[in-house]
């Protein structure tokens, strides 16, 4: 079943929204992930900040429905949600006891299972890298429970390093591939990091592990800002990697109702894009359009 357009982020790209949807509005994505003005030729960047631990995996008002989103799709769509390979489940369980440590809360089960009950215990999608190879080989994606996947599948990712893993970003091998190695390498228990990112879309579904085959709306006033806030922890036991991923997502209207320089970044943002992370981001149909639409409120 392809894209079925609605305007509900807690309910599957696939589906339509029960009446519980009804006067859904998002919430404002927070100030402290919004991107800066950009400057000069677009690069990806690596963009890591240190992390305040007390601020690791925040609750808000969206956390509620993202985790009964979550709840949901586990028990009907396991398998598009939650991935292990032979060798993760250590690393798995190292995951989460220290996401249910964190929360306060206790685990039972082990392995991917441990994983699991974690990734329902907070808004964020949870994925585990392992240690690096006793050759110091780069580490591998080696578990994962995934409910807000931004067009691309958890299962195609497992057992794949970094540079595999993002094979289908342009430009990343070349810009930040070796950069990010490094950044992972060297990142301590003691000191956590952070970075997000943006893009444009036209479905606001958190879960959407596809690509649809053509643009899904044609106004620009339709189109949503989804951003994701990621964090990065070295597990001290295991020598494995936590990755979270928190899916945020508001209307293009409504984010640019935050002012002038909001509209003005966002312009500049897609308009120095190359063609080809254009098209990646799913950006490119709707260039001209929304270049012209954010030109009006700038
Ligand atoms: C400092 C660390 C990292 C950086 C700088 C980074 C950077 C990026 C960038 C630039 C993209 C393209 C998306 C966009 O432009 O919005 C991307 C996509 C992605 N990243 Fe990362 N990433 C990092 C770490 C990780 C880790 C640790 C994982 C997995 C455990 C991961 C998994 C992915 C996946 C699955 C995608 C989507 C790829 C696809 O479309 O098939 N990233 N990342």
């Amino acid at each position: 079943m392809g894209f079925v357009p609605h305007r509900h982020p807690f309910t599957p790209y696939d589906r339509a929204p029960d009446a519980s949807a009804d006067g859904f509005r998002a919430m404002p994505i927070r100030d402290d992930m919004l991107p800066p003005a950009p400057e000069g030729e677009f690069r990806h960047r690596i963009g890591v900040r240190p992390l305040d631990l007390a601020e690791w995996l925040p609750s808000d008002e969206e956390t509620g429905p993202t985790i009964a989103m979550k709840r949901a799709l586990i028990a009907e769509r396991g398998d598009e949600v939650v991935a292990c390979t032979g060798h993760g489940g250590a690393a798995a369980e190292e995951a989460a006891q220290l996401v249910a440590g964190w929360c306060g809360a206790a685990i039972g089960g082990s392995g991917v299972d441990a994983l699991v009950e974690a990734a329902l215990l907070v808004a964020d999608d949870l994925t585990v890298l392992g240690p690096a190879g006793v050759d110091g080989g780069a580490p591998r994606f080696v578990a994962g429970v995934v409910c807000a996947p931004s067009r691309w599948s958890l299962r195609s990712k497992m057992g794949r390093t970094m540079l595999e893993t993002h094979d289908p970003v342009p430009r990343y091998a070349e810009h930040i591939g070796a950069a990010v190695d490094t950044v992972l390498r060297r990142l301590s228990p003691d000191r956590p990091v952070w970075r997000s990112n943006w893009t444009l879309v036209d479905h606001p579904a958190l879960f959407q592990p596809e690509v649809p085959d053509g643009p899904l709306v044609d106004d620009p006033s339709e189109l949503w800002v989804r951003m994701e806030r990621e964090t990065l922890r070295r597990l001290p036991g295991t020598g494995g990697i936590l990755f979270t991923i928190r899916g945020f997502q508001q209307p293009l209207p409504d984010y640019v109702a935050r002012g002038r320089e909001q509209a003005r970044i966002v312009r500049d943002l897609v308009a120095r894009l190359p063609d080809d992370v254009a098209r990646y981001k799913s950006v490119l149909p709707h260039r001209a359009a929304v270049a012209a639409w954010l030109d009006a409120r700038c």
